[in-house]
């Protein structure tokens, strides 16, 4: 009989359908379907059942009045399981338990350090300078009393650009030598370029610092980089001499590692100064008694500096016989791994975060 299949066919799809039933809004739709008053596909069974044979009314109509029942208490039992996994979920979620905590980052050890070091400087009432990081041979060597060919130069070992400006190496060659060269570029070796080009730009007396990155052409190692940064220092005036020198540094280096400590100044060379000078500070580990950190000496090199040469004040336009004033240049990593016993200049370009968490 067709009916009675047709009977089988719907019990089958409509229990499988509400077994499948994701939320009550689907089962109700699912009831709608099936049991609904107007077009429910059993109910449309049920009602057609009056044109039919007695015989067949009596063996249809029980089957479809039990799948009506089995249907209804399937889509009661799916809702209930429905709203039971509901709850559960709910009781899985501890409204009460703490929110995770927010992960707040820090300066980097070097953006730190820099900082103080400024604001030391500028409480001493030195300026703020940058200048270029990709600068010119003129400013990098020249103008520093570094000229081409000179010796001096393999002080710094440089990377060099190479400018696509669409002249032939003829052209390039042949301008370099008539204009006295000047124009190449390089990626500065030191932040003393900036003392010729504030010096171009404003009068004495002045004093300045210049926090920046330099770049050299060398073997890495525990403590060197191919990148790394400096602070750069000049004061010019009628009579800065190396006596105010001493007490600003000394008075720098006591601010940033928090403590009294002596200084002490070496004979050295540099090209844009004369005299030139190392300095030293008294070992802040050890307190000057010897130990791993010093060496054994006592002493910790810290930066070079000096009275600025006559040629650098007449590359700025100043007449030397006017002027005097001392520079120095520190490297910010030396400084950060003394101030944080940090063994390895390489940590701070690592990115890896169990170095960086611990500032
Ligand atoms: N520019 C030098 C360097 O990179 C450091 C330095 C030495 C800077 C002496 C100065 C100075 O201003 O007077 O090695």
């Amino acid at each position: 009989m067709t009916k009675d299949i047709d009977i089988k066919r719907l019990r089958e799809d409509a229990l499988k359908s509400i077994k499948a039933a994701a939320d009550a809004a689907s089962l109700e739709s699912l009831r709608v379907k099936f049991l609904g008053r107007k077009e429910g596909e059993l109910t449309k069974i049920l009602r057609s059942l009056k044109d039919f044979s007695i015989a067949e009314k009596k063996k249809i109509g029980p089957l479809a009045n039990a799948l009506r029942q089995e249907i209804e208490s399937a889509l009661s039992e799916k809702l209930k399981s429905l709203q039971a996994a509901s709850h559960k979920l709910q009781a899985d979620i501890d409204l009460t338990r703490p929110g995770r905590k927010v992960q707040r980052g820090s300066l980097h050890p070097l953006t730190s350090v820099e900082k103080e070091i400024r604001e030391i400087f500028k409480s001493l009432n030195f300026s703020v300078v940058e200048g270029p990081e990709a600068e010119s041979d003129y400013y990098n060597f020249d103008a520093l009393n570094i000229p081409k060919d000179h010796p001096a130069r393999d002080m710094w070992d440089t990377f060099w650009l190479r400018q696509n400006d669409g002249r032939t190496k003829e052209q390039k060659n042949k301008r370099t030598k008539r204009q006295g060269g000047g124009e190449r570029l390089l990626l500065r070796t030191h932040t003393s370029p900036v003392q010729v080009r504030y010096m171009e730009q404003h009068k004495p007396p002045f004093q300045i610092i210049v926090p920046g990155r330099v770049f050299r052409y060398e073997a890495t190692d525990a403590s060197h980089e191919t990148n790394f940064h400096q602070v750069e220092g000049l004061m010019v005036g009628k009579d800065a001499n190396l006596a105010n020198f001493k007490f600003v540094i000394r008075e720098f280096f006591q601010r940033l590692f928090k403590r009294k400590l002596s200084i002490r100044l070496r004979p050295s060379y540099f090209p844009f100064v004369e005299p030139g000078l190392e300095v030293d500070i008294q070992c802040v580990k050890c307190g000057g008694n010897g130990c791993n950190i010093c060496k054994n000496s006592g002493w910790l090199e810290v930066m070079g500096a000096g009275m600025v040469h006559p040629r650098v004040f007449e590359a700025a336009g100043y007449n030397p016989r006017d002027l005097q004033g001392f520079a120095f240049g520190l490297g910010l990593e030396r400084i950060a791994m003394i101030k944080y016993n940090i063994p390895d200049i390489r940590l701070f370009y690592s990115g890896d975060l169990r170095f960086i968490k611990q500032f």
